[in-house]
């Protein structure tokens, strides 16, 4: 039982050890290199749309007359509904126009 038991306690001791030595890693991170581009509601879409991941995700969507409206709404549905991004119901006609308008 003992000769079990030990290797076990020696295991747990070297783990809290290891936890206590272990240093704070401090790094900065780069600078963001994607930016939305000037639009109407530039200020609604910054505060709804940076949370999770960079502007790149909007900038690299399809572009042209059928990914407009439509296409954005149903996009920014699915931030909501899909992955919880807590939008204003309000705020969600701005971002589309936003979005429609600038990509
Ligand atoms: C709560 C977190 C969250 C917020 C806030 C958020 N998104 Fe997303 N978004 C995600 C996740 C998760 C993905 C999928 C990531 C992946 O597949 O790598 C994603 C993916 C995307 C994509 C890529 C295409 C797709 O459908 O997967 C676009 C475009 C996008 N988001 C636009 C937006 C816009 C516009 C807003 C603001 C209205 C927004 N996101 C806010 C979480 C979020």
């Amino acid at each position: 039982m003992t000769s079990k038991l030990l290797p076990c306690l020696a295991a747990i001791a070297m783990l809290s050890i290891g936890a206590t030595m272990a240093a704070p890693v401090n790094y900065t991170l780069p600078e963001e290199t994607a930016a939305f581009k000037p639009g109407p509601n530039l200020d609604v879409v910054q505060n709804n749309c940076t949370a999770c991941h960079s502007a790149d995700y909007i900038k690299t969507q399809p572009q042209g007359e059928k990914f407009k409206k439509d296409f954005w709404q149903a996009e920014v549905t699915k931030m909501i509904k899909v992955y919880g991004a807590p939008i204003d119901q309000a705020d969600v006609g701005k971002i589309v126009e936003y979005l429609s308008a600038t990509y």
